[in-house]
């Protein structure tokens, strides 16, 4: 038999419109480095201190079980390999469960907890479950830009509030809701913080803190906390400031979100513990999304959690503390006059330049040409977002260009020492001031640790 040949006829490319998000939004800064693979990766937040031995074992156990399972004929096995429920794996779901309750003190059971493709859906289903265009959203300034652009696309007007080196500052919540009720009529829908080691600061909320945003969030009937812990387990030293969930028994009025990734590997597995109505909401749109997340990584998960990560979590907090460590002693040594965060757990440390006319985001190619990747400090404001100032005044929110996001994750100690050496020296040169002599001189003078 003969085969037909197919024939386009019209062969002009084709002219779409796209939604206007498409061309209004840039692609994720990080997302657009990460196909950068140079020596010095600072970029974005990959865990590099992983339990992959762990894993090995969890895998052969996997598989002797299975096999034997095979043999019996048994139909069970099928179902690691198929779709799952939208809300996920019950197995994993128990187990969560419990280490939250035991853990976190957070009321919740397994039908509670949701299981999502990465935080990151979930970030993203929040505010396509409760964004119309003009809502208002509260957040720091910076914050984490997989939670901004999500949330821009969706037309959100984002006011950002002031932060310090103990993080989101609660005496502007009040202020920012009267500001946004005056200004554009509406009272906003979320505050979203970052209470451990955030992104990209790297600053933790004191329990003190934490009450007073409780207590003044509670005290209005339409303003969710969004409690984004993605760095909970990555604490150095004692560990045992409790989430803001604990303060919600009946799971009312914060959305509580956790992730694999930071605490055992990026398999793409978040969970979280939300108020029932938005639950739904969120498993609703994840359906629409991915129809469900792998029930073949959940079931690798489902063991980590139940019996290795308490073992494996010590070495993992080690492994970043003595990374973080390596960093901020490499920018004491070699960075330029400027100021930096000084993390107690997490992934990352804030970087600013006492010269304000630098920007990080064109000198990004010089360092990149080096071998040296970073985040441009800019990717964590909104685009066309607001600011509370300390004057308690509402205006444009302004993006600094003089900051950088390190990330110490990824590389062992001594590649992050060579790499911030390198950076420092560009930074010095960029400043067309006399690279100095012998780095390994330097005194912390002219430093100031913010
Ligand atoms: C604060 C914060 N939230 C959420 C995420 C998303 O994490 P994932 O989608 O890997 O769970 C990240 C990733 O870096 C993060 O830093």
């Amino acid at each position: 038999m003969s085969k037909s040949v197919l024939v386009g006829t019209n062969q002009t490319p084709l002219s779409l419109e796209y939604a206007d998000w498409v061309n209004q939004l840039p692609q994720s800064e990080i997302r657009r480095l990460l196909k950068f693979t140079p020596d010095y990766y600072f970029a974005g937040g990959k865990p590099g201190v992983l339990p992959i031995e762990t894993f090995h074992q969890i895998l052969e156990d996997i598989i002797s079980e299975e096999k034997a399972l095979l043999q019996q004929n048994s139909s069970s096995v099928l179902n690691k390999y198929n779709y799952g429920e939208t809300d996920g794996n019950i197995e994993l779901r128990t187990i969560l469960a419990k280490r939250l309750v035991k853990r976190d003190h957070i009321s919740c059971t397994p039908e509670d907890v949701l299981i999502t493709t990465g935080s990151q859906q979930t970030l993203y289903a929040i505010n396509d479950c409760l964004i119309s265009p003009g809502d208002v959203i509260l957040t720091t300034r910076p914050t984490y830009l997989g939670f901004l652009l999500p949330a821009e696309k969706m037309g959100a007007k984002i006011v950002t509030l002031p932060s310090d080196d103990g993080g989101l500052m609660p005496e502007f919540i009040d202020v920012a809701i009267k500001l946004c009720k005056n200004k554009f009529g509406r009272t906003p829908k979320i505050l979203y913080t970052i209470p451990y080691s955030d992104n990209p600061k790297g600053t933790t909320l004191s329990s003190k803190r934490k009450q007073q945003i409780i207590d003044i969030v509670f005290s209005y009937n339409d303003l969710l906390i969004v409690e984004d812990v993605a760095y909970k387990e990555i604490q150095f030293g004692e560990h045992s400031i409790r989430p803001m969930k604990e303060a919600d028994p009946n799971n009312q009025r914060i959305a509580y979100l956790s992730t694999s990734t930071k605490e055992a590997a990026s398999f793409r597995i978040g969970y979280s513990v939300f108020p029932e109505e938005l639950r739904k909401a969120v498993i609703k749109a994840k359906g629409y999304y991915d129809l469900c997340s792998s029930e073949f990584v959940q079931a690798i998960l489902a063991r980590y959690y139940d019996k290795y990560i308490d073992l494996q979590l010590p070495l993992i907090r080690q492994g970043y503390e003595d990374r973080c460590n390596a960093m901020i002693r490499a920018i004491k040594e070699y960075m330029p006059y400027g100021s930096y965060t000084n993390p107690t757990g997490g992934f990352f440390v804030w970087y600013e330049t006492s010269n304000k006319n630098f920007d990080s985001s064109k000198f990004i190619q010089t360092a990149i040409d080096s071998g040296v990747v970073y985040v441009p400090g800019i990717a964590f404001y909104p685009q066309n977002g607001f600011a509370i100032t300390e004057e308690s005044e509402l205006v444009r929110c302004e993006r600094p260009t003089n900051t950088m996001r390190l990330g110490f994750s990824l590389l062992p100690p001594d590649m992050i020492r060579e790499g911030i050496k390198v950076l420092g020296r560009l930074l010095w040169m960029e400043d067309k001031q006399k690279v100095p002599r012998s780095f390994s001189s330097f005194s912390d003078k002219g430093f100031f640790v913010i």
